[in-house]
């Protein structure tokens, strides 16, 4: 008999058999062809009834309760199953399909699982990696001052700065961490129509000084219209120019510029901002929109940064279902692209 019989086919063929075998009997006793016949019929509709409602009956029964077992596990989780069906033709091959399919649901589920916590605790490590610095040196500097350099005129005030130093670098690090779990708490967005060429003057206004120190210029591409709308939150965007913008000014030559251009494309309109810095090697720019990530260039010049910006950036344009990019060549420079919907 094949694997995959259904019930209704093994109650057939029992029946045929107990239909044949009585048929001989009846046959061999009476010698009459019709008797036999009906007989045949008789006793074959009978126990294809019978035993197909028993068979029915007893794997029901019986796969009821392993049913019963997955959907308490099953409605613990987001989806909901629909229950057994009693005239299922082929019952068996339906929970077993269920099972593979709640066993695969489950294995997805215990690897997302697996890489939350390892991402959890990657973060933790990489957060109390960038306290412990600007606390130590905290720390450093202030049991210096009153174990005696209090009294040294020639250090107490520098001892100070640099204490003072590390007391706004912590305050900015627990600001960018504060924005990221606000981003993750609550994904929602204030959207609205925004002006990008007038949000981005703004930003360029607030960082104009910090430009100045290294010489650079910031400029909005002159083909670009003197308006382009976009639908977005736009403390947000605000926050996406000026982490994308103190980029370009902290990774840039001195002398050198940034050029804000805005492309229509169709639905939505790509910024880019480009600068003519650094530039960025090609093994770093997978990685570069994760926490912390820094290229080593960035880590070696001591800029201050703690590789949060741009992780910052990522979710809040991700935020808005919209994409982010990035392509770099080493001493030319590097251009960020982003997408908004159009206003
Ligand atoms: N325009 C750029 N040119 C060259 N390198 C860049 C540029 N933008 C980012 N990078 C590199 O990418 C890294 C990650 O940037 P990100 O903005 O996330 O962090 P950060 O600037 O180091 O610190 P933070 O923004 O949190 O203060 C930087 O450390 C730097 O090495
Ligand atoms: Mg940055």
């Amino acid at each position: 008999m094949s694997k995959n019989s259904s019930p209704q086919f093994i109650a057939l063929i029992a029946s045929l058999l107990a239909a044949s075998l009585s048929s001989i009997g009846v046959g061999i006793f009476t010698l009459e062809v019709l008797a036999t016949a009906a007989n045949f019929v008789l006793v074959f509709a009978v126990c294809y009834f019978v035993f197909s409602y028993l068979l029915k009956e007893f794997i029901h029964d019986r796969i009821k309760l392993i049913y019963k077992n997955i959907y308490k596990f099953k409605t613990q989780g987001s989806k909901s199953y629909g229950a057994l069906n009693k005239n299922e033709a082929d019952p068996i091959g339906a929970v077993s399909k269920e099972v593979v399919e709640w066993m695969l649901e489950n294995r997805k589920e215990v690897n997302e699982l697996k890489e939350q916590e390892n991402f959890r605790r990657e973060f933790l490590g990489n957060v109390s990696h960038e306290l412990k610095t600007p606390i130590q040196t905290i720390q450093g500097y202030i049991h210096t001052l009153l174990d005696g350099a209090l009294d040294d005129k020639n250090v107490n005030s520098l001892f100070l700065n640099k204490a003072a130093k590390s007391t706004d670098r912590l305050a900015e690090l627990v600001t960018d961490l504060t924005s990221i779990s606000a981003l993750e708490n609550r994904g929602l967005l204030k959207t609205e129509s925004v002006d990008l060429v007038k949000l981005t003057l703004d930003v360029f206004e607030m960082l104009e000084i910090r430009a100045k120190e290294k010489d650079i210029s910031l400029k909005i591409a002159k083909q670009n219209p003197k308006e382009v709308i976009v639908e977005a939150d736009k403390a947000k965007i605000h926050q996406v120019l000026v982490n994308l913008i103190v980029n370009a000014i902290k990774y840039g030559k001195v002398g050198g510029s940034i050029r804000v251009k805005f492309f229509d494309m169709d639905k939505n309109i790509l910024t880019e901002i480009a600068d003519d810095g650094e530039g960025i090697a090609e093994e770093h720019l997978p990685r570069l929109f994760e926490r912390f990530y820094r290229t080593d260039a960035g880590r070696s010049r001591d800029q201050g940064g703690s590789g949060l910006g741009l992780a910052i950036v990522k979710h809040i344009i991700e935020a808005h279902n919209q994409t982010i990019n990035v392509r770099s060549t080493i001493g030319i420079g590097s251009t960020f692209g982003f997408t908004l919907k159009k206003g």
